[in-house]
């Protein structure tokens, strides 16, 4: 009798703690659980074999090469800083940054944890980047760059290179619609996990400040040793099946 009562008190008292800690982990703030899971990537060693493994899934939407779509849909991955990387997938799989169609492939059964991310990331940050991204129409580039030197530069890099250290995006070289999309998502506040000192600075834009400065962005090349070769195929995955619309 003794013995079915301290079982019963045991499993009550494991029930309980089961749904506080279920309860805890609920009310986490998504930039908070993407936080850690980013400090805890940033200290592992990332293992590249592993890196190409993961980066299977990721090639149905951003391309074996990771230069994603022209017309922007899909962003171009290749050659990101890692640690930005690796910031922009604990967010998604978070929730703090709303990507529905790429989400689902970023559970932990599918990616994997805070190893597998760094790994991933690191695998993408040496793959060379798209010589042939999309650009804008070209007509306004005098004023684009003044308006990037004077509001973009101290954050986003001279050439659009981004900040490894403050985990602060590469941004040139990349096709012209994503990034009219992210920039209007972050100005309206629907990309969560912007920069807040960056809505700040973007929020007297006028539609013409908008337009040049991006066009005269995505027309920032990468440097060379950066760029893929015109054609380059990534050879570590040749049995790729590259049918239409890429
Ligand atoms: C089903 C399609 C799909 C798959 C699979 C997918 N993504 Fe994405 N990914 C997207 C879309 C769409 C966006 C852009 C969303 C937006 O506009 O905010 C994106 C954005 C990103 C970004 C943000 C880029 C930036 O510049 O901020 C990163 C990083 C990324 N994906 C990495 C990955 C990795 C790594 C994988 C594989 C583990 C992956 N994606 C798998 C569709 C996908
Ligand atoms: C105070 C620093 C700062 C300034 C100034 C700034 N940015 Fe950013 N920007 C950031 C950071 C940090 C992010 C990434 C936020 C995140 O998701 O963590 C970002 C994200 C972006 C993105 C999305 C990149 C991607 O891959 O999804 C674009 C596009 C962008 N910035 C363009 C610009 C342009 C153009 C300007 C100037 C008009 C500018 N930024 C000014 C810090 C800045």
């Amino acid at each position: 009798m003794m013995l079915r009562f301290d079982f019963i008190c045991c499993a009550l008292v494991l029930t309980l703690t089961n749904s506080v800690l279920a309860g805890s982990h609920g009310q986490m703030e998504p930039a908070e659980s993407a936080r850690q899971e980013v400090e805890a990537a940033l200290k592992l060693t990332p293992d590249l074999d592993n890196g190409r493994r993961v980066f299977m899934v990721c090639t149905v939407c951003h391309l074996p090469e990771g230069w994603g779509r022209s017309d922007g849909r899909y962003p171009q991955i290749a050659g990101q800083l890692a640690g930005v990387t690796i910031k922009q997938l604990a967010d998604i799989r978070a929730r703090n940054r709303d990507n529905p169609t790429m989400r689902p492939f970023t559970s932990p059964q599918l990616l994997g944890g805070a190893q597998e991310i760094a790994d991933v990331a690191a695998y993408i940050a040496q793959l060379p980047m798209n010589p042939d991204n999309s650009v804008g129409p070209g007509l306004d580039l005098e004023y684009g760059e003044k308006i990037y030197q004077e509001n973009c530069q101290d954050c986003h890099g001279r050439n659009g290179e981004g900040n490894a250290a403050e985990h602060i995006p590469r941004i040139q070289g990349q096709h012209i619609n994503y990034l009219k999309r992210q920039f209007h998502w972050i100005r309206i506040g629907k990309r969560r996990n912007a920069d807040q000192k960056m809505v700040k600075q973007i929020h007297r834009f006028t539609p013409r400040d908008e337009v040049a400065v991006l066009d005269y962005v995505s027309r920032l090349k990468p440097p060379l040793e950066h760029l893929a070769a015109p054609g380059w195929r990534n050879p570590d995955f040749p049995s790729y099946f590259r049918g239409v619309g890429r």
